[in-house]
């Protein structure tokens, strides 16, 4: 049977590029806008947390408002469920209730560095257990049917990397169809650099694709990385919200986006936005964004300074308003 992982390949002769899950910044409504914006292949959401409980079949929705149109964006883009725990029932039985409720693929977070996560048992901290990956891994393959692709997220370490090579493989021998590597230990938090060379090291112990990813945030860097890793999927976070003409341009399509082409995408966002939620928060998503537009477009940050006070979500569309107007696509 084919899966959303073949369909991406048949989409795209090249390589493919997949929208990084970031939590509390890539939701539905990012995951809307970029998939329209972006040409992105596939999306992650943001991490399930499961702990014992089986989730309520609304606790999907909300985290993965796709699974009630196929699991797909509107502009067709597949998205996986992401769920992040320690303990492998709990794991196993919310992987199959999300594919009873829509779910194409599940991907399992050991790769969260956050200390409430790490508490509550779950992400990076499992990267010190390697038996404990295999365990989960293998209780959530054997829980959902085969054609539903199981994959992975991890870092290179929690403390250090020492046990990188054996994390991999039990992932893979657990039954995961793909890995990615975000190039960093939980120790290292964000720091720069990713280590590309460490992805390629784990990449050739393994049978199954490994996916590299961070700092991938420009054409001189996934050349830099694509050089080292020769992978067939990227995936990329930061910097496609700070640059959403990023795939574009790597796949040589055309150049980055005017400013005054973004805008209209940035105001339909804040529209989004003000359909959701408390209105008091209903500019916090637009200044998250702007501040990662900001460290690529000057004219972002200019307007950043602007609005960075404005509380009321009308002002804010108004003073969008204003700025497409400066700035014509
Ligand atoms: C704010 C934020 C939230 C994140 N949330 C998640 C998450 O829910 N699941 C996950 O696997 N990784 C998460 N990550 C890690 C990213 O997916 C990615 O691995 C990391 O940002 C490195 O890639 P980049 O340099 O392209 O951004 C998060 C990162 C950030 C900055």
């Amino acid at each position: 049977m084919t899966t959303y992982l073949d369909k991406a390949t048949e989409n795209h002769s090249g390589i493919k590029f997949s929208l990084a899950p970031m939590e509390g910044v890539v939701d539905a409504t990012m995951r809307h806008i970029l998939t329209r914006v972006a040409n992105v292949d596939l999306c992650v959401t943001e991490f399930l947390r499961v702990t014992t409980q089986l989730y309520p079949p609304k606790v999907f929705f909300k985290n993965c408002p796709e699974l009630l149109s196929g699991s797909h964006t509107q502009s067709g883009v597949p998205v996986v469920l992401q769920l992040l725990g320690g303990q492998p029932t709990p794991m196993a039985d919310n992987a199959a209730r999300a594919v009873e409720l829509g779910a194409i693929g599940i991907d399992l977070n050991f790769g969260c560095p956050a200390k409430t996560v790490n508490n509550s048992d779950g992400g990076a901290a499992l990267l010190q257990y390697t038996d404990r990956l295999y365990n989960i891994v293998s209780a959530v393959r054997g829980a959902v049917p085969e054609h539903i692709p199981v994959t992975a997220k991890m870092r290179l370490g929690f403390n250090d990397r020492s046990q990188m090579h054996e994390n991999a493989s039990a992932i893979q021998s657990g039954g995961a169809e793909k890995l990615t590597v975000h190039g960093r230990t939980k120790k290292d938090g964000y720091k720069p650099p990713a280590d590309w060379e460490a992805i390629k090291e784990i990449a050739d112990g393994l049978r199954i694709p490994v996916v590299p990813n961070g700092d991938i945030s420009s054409v001189a860097a996934f050349e830099a990385c694509h050089a080292i890793n020769g992978a067939s999927e990227y995936m990329l976070g930061r910097g496609l919200l700070a640059n959403p003409g990023l795939i574009r341009e790597l796949r040589s399509d055309s150049g980055e986006f005017s400013w005054g082409e973004l805008l209209p995408f940035i105001l339909e966002f804040q529209y989004a936005e003000m359909t959701i939620g408390l209105r008091k928060h209903q500019g916090h998503r637009l200044k998250q964004w702007l501040a990662y537009l900001k460290t690529h477009y000057a004219e972002a940050a200019t307007f950043f300074e602007q609005i960075k006070r404005l509380k009321d979500p009308e002002l804010l569309e108004a003073a969008l308003l204003e700025e497409i107007g400066r700035y014509p696509a």
